[in-house]
């Protein structure tokens, strides 16, 4: 490879950084990449500003109006770069097996003979951004290091609300330190003197891929989310969780909330829910009438690194520090917390722009009398009637920091992390699943998250609203394979209880059970504290519960009702349990079964078998 001085190319690295292994990596993807300029990102409020003034002036950003929205900005993506490209994200380990079933592989050597011809020149005519960025609190033991280098500027800004970015980074590396290597390209050279067409350029040839072995991450040819901020699902998810496999700990697509009672005992719970499926209106709830006292507090949203203690207990961090959220369908009603830490300093992605220079999004309020919509077209209430036009995309999303959330617990920055009670998981099904069940022991648990159906989401590139299986709301997030993650939580769970600890409680919980007249039934958002609460008097053993075949859920009585008009007939049309549709579903559990044999815990086919008794009995 020419070495990038001999290209006229100078590495020019800052003298605050000593890490040679980093100073010849970021030489060698320089040379291979060929931008014209290499920025090394130092994570001031001021670079910030410039980075964001630049993205202004390039067209990717608009400044939303400054007294409506003060230091906010709109991004709208091209029509074909709106959300994760599962089908495009691969896991390069060396065997196959250890992707496993659910991962698209490649062997390593394969992939980067693939990639190499790819990434060669794919930043000429721009500048590569160098982004030291930490998951975890800087200088934690439990925080990893990350650099991403990225030819976009919109990448390098939204990793400065998401992780923590900047300068500090170099210290704790230090001369010697390690770090996740992320390179990222949008995969759209220009030619000397070429100026960009689009102000949202990319490619049509896209991947996002991994080598776990190597802990290394490339990702090709889109600008959005998960795809090119890498920290998020690329590092602190799929890497991590190969991590934790060779390590004893968990990489969660599940948020963290603290819930404090009356009398000011505090609890707190990891939740994972697919994409789009309520982790942050779950995190950032605000209790209704009824529940006066009670306070719940966001730790994170999106991703939970879990890790077992001396003591048998489990300590959780969010390895984030800013929210990627779901834009359409939050307002000042359905999550007023959400809505308060939008007031500023945000990112939107692919909403729709007002006359005033504000957004808008379908589920905000009323809508606006015009708009341009995501795709810089006109919209209006009629165009949206006779088309069917959304004035933002499904998808679209507001990168906003921790600290502008209202709700923010103050331990959501400390490095030991919060003790974990239960676990919550919850999938997005419109008929079969019950409100909420708490699973016997920490084996049906386990075999609830592994069986976990979702309705598909906007949040992923391709069909939306098919049931498919999603344990652990890990589909496409698992770095290895499915079969040993489920193992390795069960080793977890044996490991805990030899120490004597109690385990925390796992419960499975839908919120989105539909009615005859395809409604949801189960009023959702803040309400879902009514659930929390009984989850918390199962903890302490104050409601018994009714037990069926998969676990224990609650009676009409047991849950507080005060300030809402649910009836126990609308309660039995959210938990009742069909046996044929369980049957239906319990095939679809040995479908799954059939697809994961490879490594299946023995356990697991068991508590398949111990349910499906209960069931016929
Ligand atoms: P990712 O960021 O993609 O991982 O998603 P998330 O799980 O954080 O999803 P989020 O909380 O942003 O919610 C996505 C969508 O679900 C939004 O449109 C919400 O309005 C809707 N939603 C959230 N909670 C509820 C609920 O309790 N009931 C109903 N019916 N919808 C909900
Ligand atoms: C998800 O899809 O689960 C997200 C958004 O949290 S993204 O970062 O794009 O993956
Ligand atoms: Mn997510």
């Amino acid at each position: 490879m020419n070495s990038p001085a001999m290209q006229g190319l100078a590495i020019n690295a800052p003298a605050h950084v000593k890490n040679a292994k980093l100073v010849a990596w970021v030489a060698d993807m320089a040379a291979l990449c060929k931008p014209d300029s290499i920025y090394w990102c130092d994570g001031s409020d001021d670079e910030y500003r410039r980075l964001c003034d630049q993205l202004v002036a390039a067209g990717t950003f608009k400044r939303l109006n400054p007294v409506k929205r003060p230091n906010s900005f709109l991004a709208v993506t091209d029509p074909s770069d709106v959300a994760r490209v599962e089908d495009r994200t691969y896991i390069c380990s060396s065997k196959k097996e250890d992707a496993g079933p659910t991962n698209n592989w490649m062997d390593p050597a394969e992939m980067r003979a693939t990639l190499n011809p790819l990434f060669d020149g794919c930043m000429k005519g721009r500048t590569m951004y160098v982004v030291p960025f930490s998951m975890g609190p800087l200088g934690s033991p439990i925080a990893h290091i990350g650099i991403e280098l990225s030819d976009s500027p919109y990448v390098a800004v939204n990793m400065k609300i998401m992780t923590r970015m900047g300068k500090g980074v170099y210290d704790v590396l230090g001369v010697d330190g390690e770090f996740v290597p992320c390179v990222h390209t949008v995969g759209a050279p220009l030619a000397a003197g070429q100026k960009d067409a689009t102000a949202w350029p990319c490619n049509k040839t896209k991947y996002i891929v991994h080598y776990p072995e190597t802990r290394e991450i490339w990702s090709y040819g889109s600008g959005y989310g998960g795809n090119a901020l890498l920290g998020k699902k690329c590092f602190a998810l799929r890497i991590a969780s190969t991590m934790g496999r060779d390590q004893g700990w968990l990489a969660e697509h599940m948020l963290i909330l603290g819930v404090t009672n009356p009398q000011g005992k505090k609890y707190h719970v990891a939740a994972a829910f697919p994409s789009a499926c309520g982790k942050t209106n779950f995190a950032m709830l605000i209790p209704p009438a009824g529940f006066d006292g009670w306070r719940v507090t966001t730790i994170g949203d999106d991703i939970a690194w879990v890790k077992p203690q001396a003591d048998g207990t489990l300590r959780a961090i969010n390895p984030e520090a800013g929210y990627f959220g779901v834009a359409p369908g939050t307002n000042t009603l359905t999550n007023p917390n959400c809505m308060a830490s939008l007031d500023k300093d945000v990112i939107f992605t692919n909403v729709a722009l007002t006359d005033d220079g504000d957004v808008w999004w379908e589920g905000m309020g009323d809508a606006p009398a015009h708009a341009i919509d995501w795709q810089g077209k006109d919209w209006t209430p009629q165009i949206a009637k006779e088309t069917g036009a959304k004035a933002a995309h499904p998808n679209a999303r507001f990168t906003v920091a921790a600290t502008n959330n209202p709700a923010l617990d103050p331990a959501w920055d400390d490095p030991k992390g919060v003790k974990i009670d239960a676990f919550i998981f919850g999938g997005r099904r419109s008929t079969t699943v019950p409100l909420v069940t708490e699973a016997r022991n920490w084996t049906e648990g386990v075999y609830m998250a592994a069986t976990m159906g979702s309705e598909t989401t906007a949040a992923a590139f391709g069909q939306q609203g098919v049931v498919r299986r999603d344990p652990f709301a890990m589909l496409p997030f698992m770095g290895y394979n499915m079969s040993d993650y489920f193992q390795h939580w069960l080793n977890l769970g044996k490991k805990l209880q030899a120490s004597g600890a109690k385990l925390p409680g796992i419960f499975c919980v839908n919120w989105f059970r539909k009615g005859d007249d395809g409604k949801f039934v189960w009023p959702g958002y803040g309400e879902n504290m009514r659930v929390l609460k009984w989850m918390i008097d199962r903890l302490e053993g104050q409601a018994r519960g009714t037990e069926h075949a998969f676990g224990v859920s609650p009676t009409y009585q047991e849950l507080n009702w005060t300030g809402l008009n649910f009836s126990a007939e609308q309660f039995n049309t959210v938990t009742s349990i069909d046996k044929a549709a369980w049957q239906a579903e319990l095939k679809l559990h040995e479908e799954l079964f059939q697809q994961l044999a490879y490594h299946l815990p023995a356990e697991l086919t068991a508590t398949k078998a111990q349910i499906e008794q209960r069931l016929a009995a």
